[in-house]
């Protein structure tokens, strides 16, 4: 079944002797192709379970299903390649290489996928059409934001994750970031692409986010 399910899913860190019980017990479904916020208080597990998702780390119980694979029955093989193929991951703080151009930044990422999207085309997208050969520190935090989410978008990901993605930034850019990703999601599960180069929209063949 495509979009994401989590059943009963618990994740534990031990610690000497205290166990903590970041994720207690959590079970939903999100549809392929559905814009999903996940909101809760600070430590509710929010980021364990978007590590989860991501393959970044494993549940110590339950099962997650992501399009119809077991993710959380992956070796770390499986999981390093689910990452790489499957998975963009937008982080808080950008984490873009502060010696690469945005360009280059977006380039590295595409770069390791079977099916990447055209990095220019991406940046256009997002906004940043003007800001390629600017390095990370030369660009505003909202630029930088839309550059991390363009790297993540060029890969041309099943799911894109974004853990607090406007959390580094003030409200008017923040409220500008989050329509940004819903109207991404929006085209992309209608399957259609804003094409820069032709300045219309055009299908496009995959392109679904969870
Ligand atoms: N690697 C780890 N080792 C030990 N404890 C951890 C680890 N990662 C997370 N935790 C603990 O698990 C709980 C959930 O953490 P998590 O980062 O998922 O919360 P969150 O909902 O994302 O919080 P925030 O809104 O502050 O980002 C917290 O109590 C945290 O201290
Ligand atoms: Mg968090």
């Amino acid at each position: 079944m495509a979009g994401v399910q989590l059943e009963h899913v618990v994740r534990e860190y031990t610690m000497g002797r205290t166990t903590i019980r970041a994720v207690d017990d959590i079970s939903f479904t999100i549809p392929e192709g559905k814009y999903t916020i996940i909101l809760g208080a600070s430590g509710a597990g929010k980021s364990t379970v978007l590590n989860i998702l991501g393959g970044m780390d494993s549940p110590t119980s339950g099962r997650v299903t992501v399009n119809g694979r077991e993710i959380s029955g992956f070796n770390k093989r499986q999981l390093t390649e689910y990452r790489r193929e499957s998975i963009g991951f937008v982080f808080q703080f950008y984490n873009l290489m502060p010696n690469l151009t945005v360009l280059e930044n977006v380039e590295l990422a595409s770069q390791i996928c079977k099916n990447p999207l055209d990095a220019r085309q991406v940046l256009a997208m997002v906004g940043l059409g003007d800001r390629l050969n600017n390095f990370p520190a030369q660009c505003s935090g909202g630029e930088q934001q839309r550059g991390a989410i363009a790297r993540a978008l060029a890969k041309n990901p099943d799911v894109l994750l974004c853990d607090e993605p406007t959390g580094a930034l003030d409200y008017q850019t923040g409220k500008a970031i989050l329509a940004l990703l819903y109207d991404l999601c929006k085209k992309s599960r209608k399957r259609w692409w804003w094409s820069p180069t032709t300045g219309r929209w055009r299908r496009r063949r995959t392109c679904s986010f969870g």
